[in-house]
């Protein structure tokens, strides 16, 4: 890794970041998941190395190549994402929480192969761990930085999410926006924190955005020195 000359802000902090989709199992064969491609996540994961941190990557089922200098979690599920976090949480500086968690997963995951009905089926579902809000009940030093991908009302349901998981930041985006979002090589984000701050940045391509917006944090954390 050749880091000569780049300023490395995050040198001895610990990183965690959250990429990807969950699966919650329905049966051995079948899951629910989204279109989560793990881009951006895996973006944040590279930003952090460059800019020096010991970086955890708990990741859902991607296809994209682990970053050099990455430490690589690979999970499934919305619980097993949970479950991997909180066992990098206490020594964590960061924690980025950019996966693509599941809301609800099937109330029960069959053993067997479900065979098809006539009638047609109805899967029952309950709700799965709200990850960034169990993390913001319990940290302690750890900067928390979320994102909302909301299709309407951008401002008002990424400052609602700030407040209700107890994030520092939440860094949201319009998906309903051409070249945004999920699936794609570019993004176009708004940061939002406490205060009513709230910074905005152009269509980036990823790579460049994560580091940026990794930049931008922590420009406005030593300014408050925390
Ligand atoms: N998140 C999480 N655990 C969940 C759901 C979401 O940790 N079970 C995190 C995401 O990783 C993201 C943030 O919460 O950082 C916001 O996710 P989002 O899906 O936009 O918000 P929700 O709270 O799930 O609300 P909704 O989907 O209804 O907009
Ligand atoms: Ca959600």
């Amino acid at each position: 890794l050749w880091h000569f000359n780049r300023p490395q802000p995050l040198k001895g902090k610990k990183v965690v970041v959250t990429a990807g989709p969950t699966r919650e199992r329905i049966d051995p064969v079948r899951f629910l998941t989204n279109f989560s491609s793990g881009k951006m996540g895996y973006s944040m994961a590279e930003a952090a190395v460059r800019l020096g941190a010991e970086t955890v990557l708990v990741s859902g089922p991607v296809s994209l190549p682990v970053p050099a200098g990455v430490q690589i979690v690979p999970v499934e599920s919305a619980e097993d994402m949970f479950n991997a976090v909180l066992a990098e949480f206490d020594d964590a500086d960061l924690v980025i929480k950019t996966a693509a968690v599941a809301d609800y997963r099937p109330k029960t995951a069959h053993g067997k192969k479900m065979k098809k009905q006539e009638s047609g089926q109805t899967l029952e579902l309950e709700r799965t761990v709200d990850i960034l809000k169990e993390l913001g009940e319990r940290k302690t030093h750890q900067l928390l930085i979320g994102f909302a991908a909301e299709t309407n009302d951008v401002e008002t349901y990424a400052r609602g999410k700030l407040h209700k998981k107890n994030a520092d930041y939440i860094i949201a985006n319009d998906v309903t926006e051409k070249d945004a979002g999920f699936n794609t090589d570019s993004n176009r984000v708004t940061l939002y924190g406490k205060n009513s701050f709230e910074q905005t940045f152009p269509l980036l391509p990823k790579t460049e955005l994560a580091e940026q917006l990794l930049t931008a944090i922590l420009e406005k954390e030593d300014a408050y020195d925390r």
